[in-house]
């Protein structure tokens, strides 16, 4: 064999041992556009990539072939009534939330969790309970399995499997998964609970709220909303288990944010910050896009969205924002599918759909109108973008909270803003520099790290597949009870201890003088 050959061999070697087979368990709309940033780079890494794709599920796009192997499911209920009732509760959410009480909103959004619910363990169903699918599965023999939590599901493909599995994920309400089932430590006095708009700095009152919002959390999840996924896991897996339990097997939790956006906090070595992992550097516009960009002039442009799950306004709200942006010496990019607003200004375009991460990497951005879903934020730190926020629901009204705290965006409310409101807050972030400021020195802490984010995610899990796991990593916390975690057995122990010796002292002393008294009282009387 001559030094060729075996460089062939050698090469073919590696490769075999290098590429590995991994199953995603994906999540709908935004959540995805992270997994799929991943993916992407793990298959031009050489590894295979088989997502299982549920029927009812928006994350393709049926125009293009997929660079990934689909496994389809097909579930008893259509993509239409899913939307439906999706559409409902955003429309409570947007337009409606603000007029109700706490109680009638939660009990409408209760109801939508679990309707979501019992839908995903009907998904579930039609994976772990179809053998044909399992064993197909199981012959293509995976490597590693990465699933979103916010679904449940994808622990238990990989546990019937008997394969190791990877989480990545933005939060979980009440951080309930990351905190019992993740067991990374969320102490309460400055480690704000998610949604709450709350910042690492909070007062009395402040404290008392997340302190109660964390409660209650624990209680919804503990007594309400895992007691059924704990007996199916259980009767899936053939062994009394927990969806917790199940959950904390997890090799690592690659969370979608880092230090520029997050409060600093205590950590866990198999949590991984990998934040802003979707981002790039801005590719050349289309060119009518990049000619109406350039007629900005000096001004330059400001770009708009409000996601991909708004697809239209009010025609009054629609209206409002289209008479201040109109107000503006910038020219406007606007992302909207609804009516064209009457009031719309010569300086703004309506567009269906827009290349955000390039429009925001343009060098005549100055502005960024946004809802405030983490992938737009981290686009916009990316590039250094202030931001003007418009949050509309989940999650976006803790992320405003998190950039205003920062000094990278102003808030605008969606429900009391007139058009004066919104154009103030534009001309804010546009004209005092310290937005601009903020927005440069974040994208630089962002920009400056020893490993890019999607670097860092890609290597753990390639290093979950190298070693077949990471539990090196795993805390032990996940063998206490709830009590041992806190030391509350050794304290109740200790307190005892204490209260035995201080009741036997004040016993002894009082044996003591009554002996005296007895005795003093004797020599009195002789
Ligand atoms: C958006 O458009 C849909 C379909 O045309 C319509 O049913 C819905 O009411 C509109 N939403 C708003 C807020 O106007
Ligand atoms: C600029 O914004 C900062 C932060 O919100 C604020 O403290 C400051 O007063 C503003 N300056 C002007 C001139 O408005």
């Amino acid at each position: 064999m001559g030094p060729g050959a075996l460089l062939v061999l050698l090469v073919l070697c590696m490769g075999s041992a290098s590429a590995g087979k991994v199953l995603v368990w994906p999540a709908d709309y935004s959540h995805w556009i992270n997994l799929k940033a991943i993916m992407h780079e793990l298959t031009a890494r050489g590894h295979h990539v088989t997502v299982l794709l549920p029927s009812y599920f928006h994350i393709t796009d049926s125009n293009q072939p997929s660079p990934f192997l689909l496994e389809k499911v097909t579930v008893p209920f259509s993509k239409a009534e899913m939307d439906a009732s999706l559409s409902n509760i955003l429309h409570l959410w947007i337009y409606e939330q603000h007029e109700m009480s706490l109680w009638e909103f939660s009990s409408a959004f209760y109801d939508f969790v679990v309707e979501l619910l019992s839908k995903n363990k009907i998904l579930c169903d039609m994976v772990v309970l179809n053998e044909k699918l399992m064993k197909k599965l199981q012959l293509a023999g995976f490597d590693l399995l990465i699933s979103d939590p916010i679904a449940p599901c994808g622990e238990l493909v990989a546990e019937k499997l008997q394969i190791p599995f990877v989480y990545s994920i933005r939060f979980s309400m009440g951080n309930a998964l990351e905190r019992f089932c993740g067991a990374i430590p969320a102490p309460p006095s400055y480690v704000p609970i998610s949604t709450s708009g709350l910042t690492d700095r909070m007062s009395f009152t402040e404290r008392m709220k997340n302190m109660l919002l964390y409660l209650s959390h624990d209680f919804f999840f503990y007594q309400i909303i895992w007691r059924d996924w704990n007996q199916y896991y259980s009767d899936v897996l053939g062994t009394p288990t927990t969806l917790c339990e199940t959950m904390g097997k997890a090799e690592l939790w690659l969370i979608r944010t880092y230090w520029d956006f997050e409060f600093p906090r205590p950590l866990l070595p198999n949590f991984e910050f990998v934040g802003g992992l979707h981002c790039q550097p801005a590719k050349p516009l289309p060119e009518e896009m990049e000619d109406f960009v350039q007629s900005s002039g000096e001004h330059g442009i400001v770009v708009f969205s409000l996601g991909s799950m708004v697809q239209n306004l009010t025609d009054e709200k629609s209206n409002i924002i289209a008479l201040a942006l109109s107000q503006i010496p910038q020219k406007v990019l606007w992302r909207y599918k609804g009516k064209r607003p009457e009031t719309l200004g010569s300086n703004t375009r309506l567009y269906d759909w827009i290349p955000q991460n390039d429009l925001l990497g343009h060098s005549k951005t100055k502005a960024f109108i946004t809802h405030g879903g983490t992938n737009g934020i981290y686009e916009a730190i990316y590039h250094g973008i202030p931001m003007v926020g418009i949050p509309l629901f989940a999650d976006q009204p803790d992320n405003i909270a998190h950039m205003r705290a920062k000094g990278m965006a102003v808030e605008v409310n969606f429900h009391t803003m007139t058009a004066q409101d919104l154009v103030e807050a534009v001309n804010m972030v546009l004209h005092n520099a310290t937005y601009k400021e903020n927005a440069v020195r974040l994208s630089q802490i962002h920009h400056d790290q020893p490993i890019k984010p999607l670097a860092r995610a890609v290597f753990w899990i390639e290093f979950v597949m190298r070693h077949k796991s990471a539990k090196h990593l795993r805390p032990a916390a996940h063998h206490l009870t709830w009590y041992q975690y806190h030391c509350l057995d050794v304290m109740a122990f200790l307190a005892a201890c204490a209260a035995v010796f201080l009741f036997s002292t004040v016993k002894c002393c009082l044996f003591c003088c009554q002996k005296c008294g007895r005795v003093m009282k004797k020599r009195k009387t002789e």
